[in-house]
């Protein structure tokens, strides 16, 4: 009855899918290969992929079993295990209070890409100060935020079930096919510049595949491991309760351990083909110089590859948008459903008087996040070395700083405390076999603390 109540998911297909609609977001597409050029592509890649199979499945594992075995949302489910404990619950929260405040921003750019594309001026969405001047202008970022954010407001008002579920079911799979085949064109891509210097494609795969540890220093290792890291809990949802409220809608006939990996699969392969769209062809067209650009790259080189391919690139254009635009939908709908669900549970109050509140206050502070672009600009030096804006500084706040906390927290209850039997039990529900059982234990009682422990005095500036 509970779990009819919480909307629970049709089966492991539905749980999946959903996940990977939560997972599959913005992060993958234009977070994780913003950071990859910026941390110098191979050696970023190499780190990044060695955390997923060590610190994202632990951290998955533990916020989908927690879920499931507690049957509790985040606020709840560390109280209902031992409520000395239940501070962390509550410090999880704060995760999508604070990625609410940007996501939906990034929501709107992506929302203006796709309305150019349509209109068919792709054309000038290739130009070189086009992102620049419209994220810098003070009506447009705002008013295309608004309509992503109204229309996110409106899939959480109809529910988990219909909402995410259809929803990823669709937009998953035709993303997938539609990264790939990007990611194939750009290798293709070759351009010469004005000082008559050709660069290839070929040349910008191995820029993006092959790790370069010339000057490497330690500080700069922690920073590009910070940087992974953050990268990682952004991407996976994971550490900020969303995992262990989608754990609780679960079955218990659903194989974990299985779902748990296709998750896991999914999210890295979306990462991996983004980064392989959008490196190579901006090295192509802007060489090393223009890989440093943050987080304005994924908008400034894509439309230069759909510009090369011709009147091809225009729908390609439109519909590789559309995709993405979707894609970022299901994430924040993640983001939104579970402010809702908490604080209805926390206020006590219906559904629809706080799906109201929520998103007045996503918007509220969305529109500052817009402002910090112009009325509000200032440089901020961070404490891994970028420079930032509000946007920047949210992002910081959540992935760099609030996560590392909340996973050494969670990795020392489940480790010392409860033990991690507790978590392997509900992962073998049902005979399930649990191949990386030791690799668990042994991760979530002695590494996952220790480097937590590091990263988050490094995201405090400690080391550098
Ligand atoms: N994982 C999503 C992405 O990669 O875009 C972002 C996200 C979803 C963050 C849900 C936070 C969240 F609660």
């Amino acid at each position: 009855m509970e779990n009819k109540k919480k909307s629970g998911f049709t089966g492991s297909i539905g749980f999946v899918l959903a996940a990977a609609g939560s997972a599959v977001g913005v992060g993958n597409i234009w977070r994780f290969p913003y950071l990859a050029a910026r941390d110098g592509g191979g050696l970023f890649l190499l780190v990044y992929l060695v955390l997923v199979l060590t610190f994202g499945f632990t951290l998955l594992t533990t916020d989908i079993a927690l879920g499931r075995k507690t049957g509790k949302n985040a606020w709840n489910a560390f109280s209902c295990v031992c409520p000395r404990w239940g501070f962390i619950g509550k410090l999880t929260f704060l995760v999508p209070v604070i990625i609410m405040t940007y996501y939906s921003v990034i929501g709107g750019w992506v929302l203006k890409y796709t309305s150019v594309y349509l209109s068919g001026r792709g054309a000038k969405a290739a130009e070189d100060d086009f992102f620049i001047s419209f994220i810098t202008s003070k009506a447009a970022p705002i008013v295309f935020m608004l309509i992503f954010l109204a229309i996110t407001a409106f899939i959480v008002y109809t529910g988990v079930e219909k909402g995410v579920e259809r929803f990823s079911t669709i937009v998953m799979p035709g993303l997938f096919v539609m990264i790939l085949g990007i990611a194939l064109y750009s290798l293709t891509l070759s351009h010469t510049d004005a000082s008559g210097i050709t660069r290839t494609g070929l040349d910008g795969l191995a820029v993006y595949l092959i790790p370069d540890f010339k000057g490497l220093t330690f500080s700069r290792f922690l920073n590009i491991l910070l940087d992974a890291m953050s990268q990682l809990f952004f991407s996976l949802s994971v550490s900020m309760g969303i995992m262990i409220t989608y754990g609780s809608y679960v079955k218990k006939d659903v194989n974990l351990n299985k779902s748990i990996a296709q998750i896991e699969f999914f999210d890295t392969a979306v990462a991996f083909l983004a980064g392989l769209m959008i490196i190579p062809a901006i090295y192509v067209f802007s060489g090393t110089d223009g890989m440093a650009s943050g987080p304005s790259l994924m908008f400034v080189s894509l439309p230069k590859v759909f510009s090369s391919m011709g009147k091809a690139g225009i729908i390609v254009g439109v519909i590789f948008f559309l995709m993405i635009l979707l894609a970022a939908l299901t994430s924040c709908v993640s983001i939104m459903e579970t402010l809702v669900a908490n604080c209805s549970n926390i206020f006590k109050t219906s559904r629809k008087k706080t799906s109201f509140w929520i998103s007045l206050y996503s918007a509220v502070t969305a529109i500052l996040i817009c402002l910090g672009y112009n009325i509000f600009y200032f440089e901020l030096k961070l404490p891994n070395g970028s420079v930032g804006q509000l946007l920047d500084i949210m992002d910081y706040i959540s992935n760099s700083f609030l996560m590392p906390l909340i996973s050494l927290l969670t990795a020392v209850f489940i480790g010392w405390v409860i033990k991690p039997k507790w978590i392997i039990e509900e992962v073998e529900t049902g005979n399930v076999k649990f191949g990386r059982k030791k690799l668990y234990a042994f991760m979530i009682r002695y590494i996952v603390p220790v480097i937590m422990s590091i990263l988050f005095l490094q995201s405090l500036g400690l080391f550098s």
